[in-house]
């Protein structure tokens, strides 16, 4: 049973579906109706743009970027006070992804601090509302690029020097070299909540609008670079090869069987092949492996039990295999006490789900009390053009968020 909400009446509704119609068109591929909005593209600096201008108009005092791509606008007492409640999520999406995975978690930011403001209440803390970068990873190839960044996660020279599939580097694209750990802007935050499309249909089979997370499971990215020899694909008899696409063809059943006996889950969703010709044994594979499980030792077992089959697959090939970790998120809890104040303002009975998908919130839960709640997701697609969310659930996100803001900021 949900309780009351601080926020009466339709607002949420039709202010959720201005904005969201104000960002929809941005990075929108005519044709699938995906989103390409990539870090540090075009698409995300119209984004940034509108969010400026929204949070300007709603009050905040300060926009400012912290040297790695993160956009924070604050609102009430000087950030500098410190203990600050800070919401948000990323603007930036997968190859033809969705458009709730992170604009939805902005967006209701937003909405919620505006709903407070036009709800005639004031902030006891500073209040700030966040879009990290590149948190798909989908550019650059390392997932939550900002906020792995802002919490020294990341090494600012590593990621400097990190390249698109143009070439083009992250310093290149940001103007500069990333600023790196901010310490001082970590030690001024007292808790982070990020709102998200929820990514399964757990909610929907729940009949519930709104759920709360209890943790994310570790994972990370593997590339997996397999050598072969280039050779004609009419004249090389069968016996002579030496074709890396068969071993990467084992090896991606090979994860999906490992990936099943754990419980987790493993998907390779990128490859390239060189020289890439019909009739040409290809000289070179390189597959992503992306692979979570619910704790750190299956996920271990997980990738060491696909690298051996792998590996061995290869020995038989003729062909070479080179695995190396592109990145690693470890398991996550969220933090109890907020999770308690998200379930009272959410009321009793509300669901508490665990998540395999990361979030800007899985790195910031290793520094600050960090906590997200999810909205209902009728498709339980994302990830793809089929993501979707209704905007009455939706609107009670932003009601639901505005109420938890209430409960820690509200004076
Ligand atoms: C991010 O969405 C991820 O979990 O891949
Ligand atoms: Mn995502
Ligand atoms: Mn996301
Ligand atoms: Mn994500």
């Amino acid at each position: 049973m949900l309780s009351d909400s601080v926020v009466e009446g339709p607002l949420p509704n039709s202010q959720f579906q201005r904005s969201w119609a104000e960002i929809a068109a941005i990075g929108r591929d005519a044709g699938s109706g995906g989103y390409l909005r990539y870090g540090f593209t075009e698409p995300v600096r119209r984004l940034e743009e509108w969010f400026r201008d929204t949070a300007v108009a709603d009050g905040a005092h300060t926009v400012t970027e912290d040297g790695n791509g993160n956009l924070f606008a604050w609102y009430g007492p000087a950030p500098e006070q410190g203990d600050a409640v800070l919401l948000g999520s990323h603007f930036d999406s997968v190859p033809y992804g969705g458009g709730y995975d992170g604009p939805l978690g902005i967006v209701s930011a937003l909405l919620a601090v505006r709903a407070l403001r036009e709800a005639g209440r004031e902030f006891r803390r500073p209040v700030g509302v966040v879009a990290f970068a590149e948190e798909e990873g989908s550019r650059f190839g390392v997932p939550c690029l900002g906020s792995r960044l802002l919490t020294g996660a990341l090494d600012p020279d590593r990621a400097a020097a990190l390249t698109d599939r143009d070439g083009i580097s992250l310093a290149e694209a940001m103007g500069g070299r990333p600023a790196g750990a901010r310490p001082e802007t970590l030690d001024r935050i007292g808790a982070f909540v990020e709102l998200h499309i929820e990514q399964g249909r757990a909610l929907v089979d729940l009949g519930a609008p709104v759920g709360v997370a209890s943790g994310i499971w570790p994972h990370g990215r593997w590339r997996l670079d397999f050598t072969g020899e280039a050779n004609h694909a009419g004249t090389t008899r069968m016996t002579d090869r030496r074709d890396p696409m068969l071993t990467f063809a084992f090896t991606v059943l090979a994860a999906n069987k490992e990936a099943r006996l754990r419980g987790g889950h493993a998907t390779v969703g990128r490859v390239e092949v060189e020289p890439n010709a019909t009739n040409a044994i290809p000289a070179l594979v390189r597959g992503w492996l992306d692979a979570r499980a619910a704790d750190a030792g299956t996920l271990d077992a997980l990738v060491e039990a696909v690298r051996v089959k792998a590996a061995d697959r290869a020995a038989r090939d003729g062909t070479t295999l080179a695995l190396t970790r592109e990145s690693l998120s470890p398991s996550v809890e969220f933090d109890g006490g907020l999770n308690a104040a998200l379930r009272r303002v959410l009321g009793e009975g509300v669901p508490v789900l665990p998540t395999a998908a990361g979030h800007d919130a899985g790195i910031l839960a290793g520094h600050v009390p960090t906590a997200m709640l999810f909205v209902r997701n009728p498709t339980g697609v994302s990830h793809s053009p089929a993501e979707s969310a209704g905007d009455d659930d939706c609107a009670e996100g932003v009601r639901r968020l505005a109420d938890l803001l209430d409960e820690l900021a509200g004076q």
